[in-house]
């Protein structure tokens, strides 16, 4: 029987960057996001199988990643008291090109196959603190629109909540690509290292004050405000990595540039900001009437680089 569960990736305007409980996936701050509809992952899980298999994109997967989804799925089999081999089938509609971590969609689609899979029932909230355990950033993709996640006290009371489902704001994010063929230190293993920074402690002291800020920013539909607030929140994140002890970054040498070029559209008129994550790609927020200019815009100076556009995506769904 087929259990496909389809999460889409989200972007955090508030980022989480820090767990207090690696264990649980408890993070020391709480985020805010936005689902997107241009990326997400198909997920079915297959269970009394003869064997334990992860196929993704069609191709079986062994090692690190294999372990990590075999580990997850063996956890909510042990939590819920049931058992069997499985098969975890996945399709990533995350294209490299978006340099969007797939884990938030990825752990989302596996939480909800399980799920489905085992009958089990379970509310919307129930399955974001499920799909925590697997990724921190999954327990917001389980919601569609402006997704809040209240960093709680403890495992049952950290889990996501819809800001707005089916937000009215005039928000589009480009996905700009930049390739660089370098050794990526995991978000898990970035988020560690970066509370010996000394910028890390002022920064979660300020995480109420830049949540409320942000719920007021969208509630009034002001973008840009709300843009204003993404970019400072990506690089807080960001200095406080080169801060580290010892330091290190995501950006590569066009990281900066495209950040340059932010700046110059803005002083051009077109008003644009940036967000990023753990990696060297950069995603522009900005407004539907002038996605086409900024992307003119950037070509003309990095002719080379890949951009893909998105808007709000919704929750999970169930495709059959
Ligand atoms: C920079 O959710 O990938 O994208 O919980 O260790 O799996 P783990 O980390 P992950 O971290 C995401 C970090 C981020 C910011 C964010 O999505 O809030």
């Amino acid at each position: 029987m087929k259990n496909t569960a389809r999460a889409h990736t989200n972007i955090a305007l508030i980022k989480y960057w820090g767990k207090k409980d690696a264990d649980l996936r408890l993070p020391l701050m709480s985020s805010i996001s936005m689902t997107l509809d241009a990326f997400y992952t198909d997920t079915s899980l297959i269970i009394d199988t003869e064997d334990k298999k992860f196929i993704l994109n069609g191709q079986e997967v062994t090692g690190q990643a294999a372990n990590r989804v075999f580990a997850y799925v063996e956890r909510l089999q042990k939590l819920f008291n049931v058992s069997g081999n499985f098969h975890v089938i996945s399709d990533n509609h995350v294209p490299t090109a978006a340099g969007l971590a797939s884990s938030s969609s990825a752990f989302a689609a596996l939480a909800a196959s399980f799920v489905k899979a085992y009958n089990l029932s379970i509310s919307t909230k129930g399955l974001s603190i499920l799909a925590r355990l697997g990724s921190g950033s999954a327990t917001r993709s389980v919601y569609g629109g402006f997704v809040k996640w209240n960093k709680g006290t403890n495992s049952s009371n950290s889990f996501a909540e819809v800001i707005e489902e089916k937000p009215q704001m005039d928000l589009r994010l480009l996905a700009v690509e930049v390739n660089v063929a370098e050794k990526k230190l995991s978000s898990t293993e970035g988020m560690k290292l970066a509370q010996t920074s000394p910028f890390f402690k002022p920064w979660i002291a300020r995480n109420d004050e830049e949540i409320e800020q942000m719920e007021t920013a969208i509630k009034n539909n002001d973008f840009t405000k709300l843009g204003q607030l993404a970019e400072l929140s990506a690089s807080e994140m960001h200095a406080i990595n080169l801060a580290a002890q010892p330091g290190f970054t995501y950006f590569a040498n066009e990281t900066l540039e495209i950040i340059k070029l932010i700046q110059e559209l803005r002083n051009n008129g077109l008003e644009c900001y940036y967000t990023i994550d753990a990696g060297p790609n950069v995603k522009i927020l900005c407004q539907k009437n002038s996605c086409s200019d900024i992307k003119k815009y950037v070509k003309n100076i990095l002719p080379n680089v890949k951009i893909v556009e998105a808007g709000f995506g919704p929750g999970i769904t169930y495709l059959y």
